[in-house]
């Protein structure tokens, strides 16, 4: 009998840990990679249990957790707090953590150090680093450390202040070229997956062909490799934020204040609690 952990094969309640390792299986095998963003131990542990196979703990927490406008103001104390609530309720999918901005810029040593507070203190299986040709140096000291990097081009929201706006990347020649030396500059660096964030499908499918290393998409179209998106945007809890790349796929939104609502009127009509509902 074939050995199914060595085949790339899957089955369709495939129960084993997933490894970076198995990432690069999947983009062989043409299995498309299926991530969500966590921020906390209970969300994390139904995307765990729905067999989703990456959970990053995004520096997106800045923002939809923590209501900032960017994701600048992120320390590495909250995002090792966020890594190790998600971490408890992960056991099947890969963890991985954002390394916030600033925690990487400053050298070799100081990426390093912190990368390795992440997976120490915040339990983390490997981490992601925003830049490409400009960090490979320090993806390389973090990867020969032993500890597995992710990438992430195109649209890097930790530069939004040198941006100026979050229009998609890669839309002209030369960005464009830009961007796929990122990859490849990555890729030779030892990142086992690259983000690519909101640039032109034709472009995102160009560098997921140009490099071994498995792609995963957001607003960068059906071409990668794999596909994530920020958990509480998919979930429709953020009725101000939809842009086009989003697909909802609940309206929490809805649901949450209309239970807000029934909660706070039976309160004040004094239906709750009931007899059965009290000791
Ligand atoms: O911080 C985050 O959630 C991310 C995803 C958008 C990929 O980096």
């Amino acid at each position: 009998m074939p050995d199914p952990s060595s085949s790339g094969e899957r089955k369709a309640s495939d129960d084993r840990k997933v490894t970076t390792l198995r990432l690069t299986e999947m983009k062989r095998a043409g299995e498309r990679i299926a991530c969500l963003t966590a921020y906390d131990f209970l969300t994390a542990r139904l995307i765990d249990q729905s067999g989703i196979d990456v959970v990053l703990v995004g520096d997106s927490a800045a923002m939809v957790f923590a209501g900032n406008d960017t994701t600048v103001p992120m320390t590495m104390d909250e995002m090792i707090y966020h890594t190790r609530v998600v971490t408890r309720g992960v056991r099947r999918a890969l963890a991985i953590a954002d390394m916030p901005f600033g925690s990487y810029h400053t050298g070799a040593d100081d990426a390093l150090r912190n990368a390795i507070r992440l997976m120490k203190e915040g339990r983390a299986e490997a981490v992601k680093l925003e830049g490409g040709v400009g960090i490979a140096a320090i993806v390389r000291r973090i990867v020969d450390a032993g500890i597995p990097v992710c990438g992430h081009i195109g649209l890097q929201p930790q530069s939004i202040n040198a941006y100026g706006t979050y229009k998609t990347r890669g839309t002209e020649g030369s960005e464009a070229e830009r961007i796929v030396d990122d990859a490849r500059a990555l890729a030779d660096a030892g990142a086992f997956a690259i983000v690519v964030e909101k640039v032109p499908q034709a472009l995102a499918a160009r560098i997921t062909a140009a490099v071994a290393t498995p792609t995963i998409g957001i607003g960068a179209g059906s071409g990668c490799d794999g596909q994530i998106l920020v958990t509480p945007d998919m979930l429709g809890m953020n009725t101000q934020f939809h842009p086009r790349f989003v697909r909802r796929y609940a309206r929490l939104a809805e649901t949450m204040g209309q239970a807000f609502a029934s909660y706070r009127a039976d309160v004040r009509s004094g239906s709750f609690p009931a007899a059965n509902e009290s000791y």
